[in-house]
């Protein structure tokens, strides 16, 4: 299957199962922002839970945070966003297209007569580059003013920076230790797409660990590997995953060392997760700017420094896709075609689905009783409706890895059958052992 058809089958499953919309869909739709449908919200809401407990819950040197998206305007200043988060915007003067100036369609030198619009092929229309800030702006309070400017958060990291004395001291932590956090940030991106790839409002997963320097290779390179390992054990096929090192040319203005962890979706390798060694680069220009002293001290070693911060940055939506990506398999059964969705059991929006084998002879009637048994425990969902084959394969669409199905032996000897989704087994077990039995095959 060609991977754009590939992409494009994602994207229309997304929608007809209810996993993701366009936004504002019935207004013609806002291209780069994209609503979180009945599923959808429950497996992003799974890989947001399960990234907290591996990374606050499960560990003893990481406190959670969660911090305004809106922030004293200083801040952007002093973490060189206002000054350095642009990107070269590049326009047609004849199709009006926007472009980003180091687009790899473009042909030529924007700004020069060879340069040639990569959509509508006029030459020397393209404008020279302009630098563009990506940052949202808005206003604080009534008047629309220069001094009213506020921003929307284009990273969740610097509400961590900005707090990390406060978490410090009020949890009591010693370096080295970490603070995480999950939010919503915002990037006026010039040329957003590949679905929820590049949007712009998206959510992040951060977490910054802060450590003494002369500590922060070490711990570089511990935390790109258990970042590796979370997306391994994730279910994502590990021929799909690979690291990508920054070359001093790729570097952010606060990075000393980075990796990417990149996906191959579709449209090729990209990154969906950011490690970076930013040194005391943050802190030490916050405690410029804000005049306040931001050094720890260190009292096993009876001395004062500003510590060093490792940082892992992944974007939950862009988890959401590439687990999406790898889930999708298109395969033959029977003689029929069938989608599904292998989801990892824990992060499947609905862990079971309840299906009457017909609808009379008390087949529904037990089956309500043992759905409503199970809601509150488990995602679960109750069906009726079409042929038992239909409903298997919306909820093979639907990535959900068990079909408990009651049929004419239930209501003789009280068992049910239970289908597995990627080996199509069918287990034969009584109906009072179901809690049970989903319990040991959806907790990790
Ligand atoms: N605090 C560091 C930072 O923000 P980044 O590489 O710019 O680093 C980290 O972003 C992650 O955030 C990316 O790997 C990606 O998963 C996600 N991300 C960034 N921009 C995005 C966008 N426009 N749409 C969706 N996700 C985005």
């Amino acid at each position: 299957m060609a991977n754009t058809d590939r992409m494009e089958k994602l994207v229309s499953l997304c929608k007809r199962r209810g996993f993701i919309f366009q936004s504002s869909e019935i207004y013609g739709g806002l291209g780069s922002v994209w609503d979180y449908g009945p599923l959808g919200v429950e497996l992003k809401k799974n890989l947001k839970d399960r990234w907290w407990r591996a990374m606050v819950h499960a560990r003893d040197d990481i406190e959670g945070l969660d911090a305004g998206i809106l922030m004293h305007p200083r801040v952007w200043e002093a973490s060189g966003h206002l000054a350095g988060f642009t990107d070269p915007l590049v326009d047609c003067k004849q199709c009006k297209q926007r472009f980003r100036g180091d687009d790899p369609r473009i042909r030529g030198t924007p700004g020069q007569p060879d340069a040639q619009c990569p959509v509508c092929g006029t030459k020397g229309m393209l404008t020279a580059p302009r630098m563009f800030n990506l940052m949202f702006k808005t206003f604080m309070g009534p008047v629309e003013e220069d001094a009213a400017v506020v921003y929307m958060r284009p990273e969740t990291a610097q509400g961590i920076y900005v707090n990390y004395l406060n978490v410090q001291q009020a949890s009591r932590q010693k370096i080295p230790f970490g603070i995480a956090q999950i939010g919503k940030a915002f990037r006026n991106e010039i040329t957003p797409g590949n679905f929820i790839f590049r949007t712009r409002e998206f959510e992040q997963m951060e977490m910054q660990f802060f450590v003494r320097p002369g500590t922060d290779e070490a711990w570089f390179e511990f935390w790109r590997h258990e970042r590796m390992g979370w997306h391994e054990r994730l279910g994502i096929r590990k021929e799909r995953l690979r690291f990508h090192q920054h070359g001093t040319d790729e570097l952010a203005h606060y990075a000393k060392a980075a990796y990417d962890i990149e996906y191959e979706f579709p449209f090729g390798w990209n990154e969906f997760e950011g490690i970076h060694n930013r040194t005391d680069f943050d802190l030490s220009r916050h405690q410029q700017f804000s005049g306040k002293k931001l050094e720890y001290f260190d009292q096993e070693r009876n001395e004062r420094y500003l510590p060093y911060v490792v940082e892992t940055s992944v974007g939950a939506d862009r988890t959401a896709l590439a687990v999406l990506c790898d889930a999708y398999h298109e395969e033959e059964v029977a003689g029929e075609n069938r989608v599904v969705l292998r989801f990892l059991p824990s992060i499947a929006p609905i862990k079971a689905a309840v299906l009457p084998l017909v609808n009379r002879d008390g087949m529904p009637e037990v089956a309500k009783r043992i759905h409503d048994d199970l809601r509150g425990r488990y995602t679960v969902f109750y069906d009726d409706g079409g042929s038992i084959g239909r409903r298997y394969r919306r909820q093979d669409e639907a990535g959900t890895p068990f079909a408990v199905t009651v049929d004419g032996q239930t209501t003789q000897d009280g068992t049910v059958t239970v289908r597995h989704r990627d080996t199509l087994v069918q287990d034969r077990i009584g109906a009072g052992a179901i809690a049970g039995y989903l319990a040991e095959r959806v907790a990790t």
